[in-house]
């Protein structure tokens, strides 16, 4: 929050105005926090996308949700505030440490597992092209977006995995990063789904074996009952309910609504 204050004095001392607009150059928090910022200054001007990560060229940069972090938890304060353009170059994500470039890769295999196997398949035997990957994820997204902006049905099937990735993401200290956890979360929520006949056999499998192939973190140190209650706080919670998203099978998901209470129950596996 006060990073995007700050952002708005140097507005104010620049003097912009309605017909100015800003550009976040960079990855999901300079997006995150320069879009929330231009959706309150002077009550909104515009802004444009510039996305230097993968995981912010194929989801956080396109689709208006902007925001900042609390300390009740991760993006809790925000706007819907679209972009008015998204600029992608693919050649620099040729040029990521591996790690932030894996994070994308978790975020892309969400849309393979959300609707669509061939996706998850060529990311997960690595036979995709960069452009055709960013492609089909954002043809992806904009799809939903198009039919759900403001994240009332349909929009939550983005968030898969995202449960549990904010709580991971929250209990060490924000050392895994978004797409990590979001992998993480992924693979906890299959398990669980697995476990109680809600999803195919195999699904976490193959969501293991993908991670594994990009080297990222398949195994959670945090209980089921610390990732329950660091949930407590989710934007997605409603009253004393949360909607879950159920993985049927590679290439579909769908909405889940328990009591909140049900949650550390839900989560444990076996
Ligand atoms: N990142 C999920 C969404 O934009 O809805």
């Amino acid at each position: 929050m006060e990073t995007a204050l700050s952002i708005t004095e140097c507005c104010f001392e620049n003097q912009l105005t309605r017909s100015d607009l800003m550009i976040a150059l960079g990855g999901g928090i300079v997006g995150d926090i320069c879009g929330f910022a231009s959706s309150i200054y002077l009550r909104g001007i515009d802004f444009i996308q510039i996305p230097t990560t993968l995981l912010s060229a194929i989801d956080s940069s396109v689709g208006g949700k902007t925001g900042v972090n609390c300390s009740y938890g991760k993006n809790l304060i925000g706007a819907f505030h679209q972009p008015v353009k998204v600029i992608c170059d693919p050649d620099t994500f040729n040029t990521l440490p591996c790690d932030i470039y894996t994070a994308g890769i978790c975020e892309a295999l969400k849309y393979g597992v959300i609707c669509d196997k061939k996706l998850f398949d060529s990311i997960a035997n690595k036979s995709c092209d960069i452009e055709g990957l960013i492609h089909r994820c954002l043809e992806i997204k904009a799809k939903i977006v198009e039919k759900d902006e403001f994240d009332h049905g349909e929009r939550q099937l983005l968030n898969f995995g995202h449960t549990l990735a904010h709580s991971i993401e929250a209990l060490s200290n924000f050392e895994i990063s978004h797409g990590h956890a979001v992998g993480l979360g992924m693979l906890l929520m299959a398990r669980a789904c697995e476990s109680k006949g809600l999803c195919e056999k195999g699904v976490s499998t193959s969501i293991n074996d993908a991670l594994v192939s990009y080297s990222v973190i398949n195994e959670s140190r945090f209980t089921e009952k610390d990732l329950a209650l660091t949930a407590l706080n989710d934007k997605k919670r409603k009253g004393d309910s949360i909607t879950l998203v159920i993985p049927e099978y590679i290439g579909k998901c769908s909405l889940h609504k328990i009591k909140i209470n049900e949650l550390e129950n839900f989560i444990t596996a076996g």
